[in-house]
């Protein structure tokens, strides 16, 4: 028997709620994963409003979804990074104000790893004002192109690069930050991303640097010109936290990103990652 979950639609193009799953059942249930990965597929988020995960769960929830991220994440459960723009709780603040532009995580990997799978987001604590995380379909985006644009974003190559990303927090970098965003290897990724199911999506977001073999002004003004309609207003899912809210989505088939909080809100989101297992091609 096929366990189903209800999932109740949130936007035109992406994203749905699921009701009636509790954070036990969501981590000790494989048939659940089961009915999450599928329903992640279709629609790229999914909500839980008020699940009240534990870190713990989160974790054993994420893992049977796929192989997870351990790397140390300022939290003592292992699997369980935590974000924040506080310093004192993770170090690493000031690279998550990039995570205010729209972008898909992993474009630019240290080892050319695929881009991560899935996230799993609960809500610890919420900002009193912003800090709402937004999605846009990249499936919906390739499905919205015309046969000619198809064919012609078809053959078309990406470089994609962190200082692009940074670029837009940092526009006047010193020579040091440079030199450190530099040090990452690009990554060129073509702009049609076709999958194992066959399906397509657009390769986009603010890492996307430049289009190999066209001018430089004009590849970037058609990347920009593609985000922008992926991400158009009457495609775009925004969640609003509250308090032991979980989000999924599928990193691979959603561009995401927050709205702006203050550096000294409460804000703080406790994040598991499934690593991904198919590259982009
Ligand atoms: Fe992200």
């Amino acid at each position: 028997m096929t366990t189903t979950i209800d999932c109740v639609p949130l936007a035109a193009t992406v994203g749905a709620e699921v009701r009636g799953v509790d954070a036990e059942r969501l981590a000790a249930d494989g048939a659940v994963a089961e009915a999450v990965l599928a329903a992640l597929e279709r629609y790229g988020v999914l909500v839980f409003r008020g699940l009240h995960l534990a870190p713990e769960d989160q974790v054993a929830f994420a893992r049977r979804l796929g192989e997870i991220d351990y790397e140390p994440g300022h939290h003592p459960v292992r699997g369980i990074y935590r974000v924040t723009l506080d310093k004192s709780k993770n170090a690493s603040a000031d690279y998550l104000k990039a995570t205010f532009e729209w972008h898909m995580d992993g474009c630019t990997p240290l080892h050319g790893e695929p881009p991560q799978k899935a996230t799993v987001l609960s809500a610890k604590q919420v900002a009193e004002g912003g800090g709402e995380t937004e999605f846009a379909s990249t499936y919906a985006a390739y499905e919205a192109l015309g046969d000619a644009e198809r064919e012609r974003f078809g053959a078309l190559r990406v470089v994609h690069t962190l200082e692009a990303s940074q670029r837009r927090v940092h526009p006047d970098p010193t020579p040091e930050q440079l030199e450190r965003w530099r040090a990452r290897p690009s990554s060129t990724h073509p702009l049609v991303w076709t999958r194992r199911t066959g399906r397509r999506s657009l390769v986009v977001g603010v890492h996307a640097d430049h289009v190999v073999g066209m001018d430089a002004g004009e590849g970037r003004a058609l990347l920009r010109d593609l985000l922008d309609r992926t991400t158009a207003p009457g495609r775009v899912y925004r969640h609003e936290w509250s308090v032991g809210d979980t989000v999924i989505w599928d990193n691979t088939g959603v561009v995401h990103r927050a709205a702006p909080y203050p550096p000294d809100s409460p804000r703080e989101l406790l994040r598991t990652t499934v690593f991904g297992d198919e590259p982009i091609r």
